[in-house]
């Protein structure tokens, strides 16, 4: 497995848990080291557990040393970043095309290469002719077989997924077989859960991960406008995303309204699917729209915090609440909170946030003037203002009461509606959230 951040470490473990002998190469030394020493490097549920069992089970190994984690290996994964590049939005697969050279370099005898990063469609046709023109001798096939994990659900999402794809060079004679084979052995027990395993194409397969991801950013910027709409007319958008979700072709997930889409992928992959379909004279205009929306949202609620404190910010402690992209991640990766802590600190206000797990990774991307607190009702102390930026289930639980005792002003911005507006009201809070009647007290 080459590439031990969210994607390598999971499956690799979780490869390991179905009983292979996994080596993961991670050239980022902090990481290596971390592992090495038995610590995570991310944050994820059951990640620690897991590990430990299958590196005290002998399955699981660490290191940096690409030539021996290759050497004899039946597949080799590849699980590095695939960021945006600035600019075009295009996918930048320079990470993928240099591990793969790395690998052809060592590889010996016959080499299954497969993409578990998210690669725009005609990488794998890439990699073949790289691998082919690095070692002509080499005798290899390339698959696709993108990942599906979400951050912090990511054990239960690999080990039963809603589906494996795995796309194949099918043009090849010969090549499919042996892939196929490898590969239904590693995800043999899929086959007793009966999970569907879907073989394809490889440029079918590196299309489905931008296809469903891009889905389901369009569906939550769907319900993120009918939530803005909800306001404007006075309708209730967790009435309407739960009656339109009980309709089977609908279906209930994804369907939050939120401050706007973030984390490591939909961004990416929503800017990379439009490059994709620019660039093969095929635009996909709902995913350009989407990309479009999402990025005005997140500015629109920074505004909305600021017209809630009557148009200035000036001078006001703002109480943050959540700053990862959301909840049971430290990731920071395009979160919300990137764009409204730079707008409300542009705009002169003091920010005092808590995170249950992403203080260490919010600090080099956040305003520099934040203050970090030790925990939620610390950020809440002396605040004019709060807001709610992710919906960590220990937030949920925070009495108006307790939040009235420690804050200098009564208003709340609700981004995540993890609150009930009339408990707010009660306590005498003025209360925005998303797609529901605004509670304003009027003096
Ligand atoms: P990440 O940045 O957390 O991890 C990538 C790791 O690869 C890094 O630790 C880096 O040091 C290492 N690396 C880079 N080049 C290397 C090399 N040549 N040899 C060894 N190690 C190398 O990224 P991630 O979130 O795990 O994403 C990886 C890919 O998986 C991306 O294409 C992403 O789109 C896709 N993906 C991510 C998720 C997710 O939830 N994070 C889900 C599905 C798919
Ligand atoms: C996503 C995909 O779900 C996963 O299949 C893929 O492999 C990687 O990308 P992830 O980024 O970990 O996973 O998180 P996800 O739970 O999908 O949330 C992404 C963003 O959408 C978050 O910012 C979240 O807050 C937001 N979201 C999600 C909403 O705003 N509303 C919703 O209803 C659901």
């Amino acid at each position: 497995m080459i590439g031990g951040g969210y994607v390598g470490l999971v499956s690799g473990t979780c490869f390991a848990e179905f009983g292979t002998d996994v080596a993961i190469v991670e050239t980022n030394p902090d990481r290596l080291a971390a592992l090495r020493e038995g610590r995570i490097p991310i944050y994820e549920p059951g990640l620690d557990r897991l590990v430990a069992e299958n590196v005290e089970a002998g399955r699981l190994t660490f290191g940096d040393d690409i030539a021996a984690a290759v050497k004899g290996a039946d597949a080799v994964f590849v699980a590095v970043g695939t960021p945006s590049r600035r600019g075009d939005g295009q996918a930048d697969t320079s990470y993928v095309y240099a591990a793969v050279e790395q690998v052809a370099r060592v590889a010996e005898g016959y080499t299954l290469i497969v993409t578990k990063s998210t690669v725009p469609v005609g990488t794998g046709r890439e990699i073949a002719r790289i691998v082919h023109a690095t070692r002509p001798d080499l005798d290899f096939d390339v698959a696709s077989n993108p990942e599906f994990l979400r951050e912090g659900n990511a054990i239960v999402d690999f080990m039963k997924p809603d589906r494996v794809i795995i796309g194949i060079d099918q043009s090849k004679p010969g090549g499919t077989e042996r892939a196929q084979n490898i590969l239904r052995k590693l995800y043999r027990p899929l086959y007793l859960l009966e999970r569907p395993i879907v073989f394809t194409g490889l440029e079918t397969a590196e299309l489905i991960k931008y296809a469903a991801n891009s889905f389901l950013a369009m569906k939550i910027t769907f319900i993120n406008e009918i939530s803005d709409l909800c306001e404007k007319v006075g309708a209730d958008v967790n009435d309407v995303a739960r009656s339109i979700g009980l309709d089977g072709r609908i279906g209930k997930k994804f369907l939050h309204p939120s401050p706007g889409f973030g984390g490591s992928c939909f961004p990416k992959d929503t800017r990379a699917l439009t490059a994709i379909g620019r660039n093969a004279g095929s635009p996909v205009r709902l995913i350009e729209t989407t990309v479009a929306v999402n990025e005005l949202r997140m500015k629109a609620m920074g505004e909305r915090v600021i017209a809630l404190a009557g148009g200035d910010v000036k001078g006001l402690t703002v109480g943050v609440l959540g700053l990862t992209f959301k909840p049971e991640t430290d990731d920071m990766r395009e979160a919300a909170s990137i764009v409204v802590l730079d707008q409300l600190d542009k705009a002169g206000a003091k920010i005092r946030a808590f995170d249950p797990a992403g203080m260490e990774t919010a600090r080099p991307v956040l305003p520099k003037g934040v203050t970090y607190c030790k925990d939620a009702l610390d950020a809440a102390t002396g605040a004019d203002i709060l807001v709610v930026l992710t919906e960590w289930n220990e937030f949920r639980s925070l009495s108006p009461e307790k939040l009235k005792a420690r804050m200098t002003g009564r208003k709340v911005a609700d981004l995540r509606n993890i609150w009930d507006p009339e408990s707010l009201k009660e306590a005498g809070f003025d209360y925005i959230s998303l797609g529901r009647p605004d509670v304003v007290h009027t003096a």
